[in-house]
């Protein structure tokens, strides 16, 4: 693959020791962070206005920033960025329907392009980062940087380099007492707290193996040619993997990264800490369009965790196949189904517990929870775990890639720089067509990870 390989050495300040030490304090829980305020958060009045900024106006930023105005007392989106205009327009109009004037964004706070989510974060005290994944560990470090609290979709990052800048500013973000949500919602679910809750007392003995599935048809594809005739223009290449992210590396970091880290990361939670090496296969069967740019359509992946247990893995994007979202765990005692319907059983199959149902919505119940830690000032940092299990992912992107063995240690601290040199509409991304508009495909055994 033509990914830049810079040496990112200096930004490797966790070493392996220190990344599990952090890992296995912050596994698990959503406020298991021990020390209390160190100074004030960047808002603690429970009856003042939170100011929020959207940075990334897109299907899911629109849908947080919705959630966000739902939240108890009161909130205003003061803030807008988005790379494209027409993204960010599509996205205002529907706030406003919802939310009248706590969605009345100025004309002068509403800012496009590359840097744009800079101007929006200096606006607000809580800030929605909902890119494409390969912007947030420079989103995620400028909000830090800047004393804001953030809520951050997942995943957190889509290289080991990411994953660094990630677990450096949320070091600092807990330096700072300020809070930070991750978009991984199943937290947030009333039916996994419970049924992990009991794992994690013993319910059914040691765990031995867990299944992890996103198996499913596939995501949207946004065409160059269809872009190209409403604009009536070509589009650069930036333009273009921008606008079709989710099928370069650098925006998504393949759909093992982008979805199954869903699935990953609950299999981690369990656990209460992440794997420390894998190996895997994948490709890509039916994803050999002309738009479906370098990313495979299949992996399955064989995690090890330290204490020998296995996590099997499967994330598919074939239709007319076997699908499944779920994970599952198999104990000494018995097994779990963790996914819905939430339930135990002994080793005879026979039920032992099921989730009897009720909680929130976990997308709003994401933000009702941020939100109260901001007003109430309560210790509260996801991105620990948020980053552990996007290495997770990104681990075993680097085992189906390459065919080979990978372990925790040389993902966090692998050398793949995937974000171009340059970010500018006529900047080259890292991945170039040929001359028939095709990118190269990773191929196990060939290609290799730094
Ligand atoms: N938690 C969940 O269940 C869930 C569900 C869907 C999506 N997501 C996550 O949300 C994120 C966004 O996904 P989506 O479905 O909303 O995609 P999307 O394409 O609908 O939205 C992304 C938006 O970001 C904008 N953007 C791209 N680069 C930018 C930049 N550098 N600065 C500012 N804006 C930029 C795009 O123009 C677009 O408007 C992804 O990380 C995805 O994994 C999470």
């Amino acid at each position: 693959m033509k990914h830049n390989k810079n040496t990112q050495k200096n930004d490797s300040r966790l070493d392996r020791r220190g990344f599990l030490k952090s890992s296995s304090a912050i596994a698990g829980s959503a406020v298991a962070l021990g020390s209390l305020s160190i100074e004030r958060g960047a808002f603690a009045q429970s009856s003042d206005t939170i100011k929020v900024a959207l940075v990334g106006c897109g299907g899911r930023g629109s849908g947080a920033a919705n959630q966000a105005l739902s939240t108890a007392g009161d909130v205003k989106l003061v803030a807008m960025a988005d790379a494209f205009k027409d993204r960010m327009d599509g996205s205002l109009k529907g706030l406003q329907k919802n939310h009248g004037l706590k969605a009345d964004v100025k004309e002068e706070n509403k800012f496009i392009g590359f840097d744009a989510y800079k101007k929006a974060i200096s606006m607000a005290d809580m800030v929605i980062l909902a890119t494409p994944p390969g912007f947030r560990p420079i989103h995620f470090a400028e909000a830090i940087k800047q004393g804001k609290n953030v809520f951050m979709e997942k995943p957190v990052a889509v290289d080991g380099k990411g994953v660094r800048q990630v677990l450096a500013a949320a070091a600092e973000a807990k330096k700072k007492n300020l809070k930070v949500g991750v978009g991984l919602q199943r937290h947030h679910q009333l039916g996994y707290q419970e049924v992990i809750k009991r794992i994690q007392d013993g319910a059914i003995g040691d765990i031995v193996s867990a299944r992890a599935y996103w198996n499913g048809g596939g995501v949207w594809v946004r065409d160059r040619k269809g872009f190209e005739q409403r604009a009536g223009r070509k589009l650069t290449e930036m333009e273009y993997q921008m606008r079709n992210w989710y099928y370069f590396v650098w925006l998504c970091g393949d759909h093992i990264d982008e979805q199954h880290i869903h699935n990953l990361d609950v299999i981690n939670w369990v656990k209460g800490t992440h794997p420390a090496s894998c190996q895997g296969l994948g490709g890509r069967e039916v994803r050999t369009g002309i738009d479906h740019g370098e990313i495979f359509d299949h992996h399955a992946v064989e995690y090890k965790y330290p204490d020998g247990s296995y996590m099997f893995s499967q994330c598919r994007h074939i239709r007319n196949c076997w699908n499944s979202v779920s994970e599952h765990v198999q104990g000494t005692k018995g097994r779990a189904t963790v996914s819905g319907p939430h339930a135990l059983s002994g080793n005879d199959g026979k039920q032992t517990w099921r989730f009897s149902g009720g909680g929130k919505n976990p997308y709003q119940q994401e933000h009702d929870d941020l939100f109260d830690a901001i007003r109430n000032d309560k210790p509260y940092n996801e991105a620990f775990y948020g980053a552990h299990s996007t290495l997770t992912s990104v681990m075993g992107r680097m085992a189906t890639y390459s065919g080979k063995m990978v372990t925790a240690d040389e993902a966090l601290n692998s050398e793949e720089n995937t974000m171009p040199e340059v970010l500018g509409w006529e900047a080259a991304p890292p991945t170039l067509p040929d001359e028939d508009g095709r990118y190269t495909i990773p191929v196990p055994g060939r290609t290799r990870f730094a």
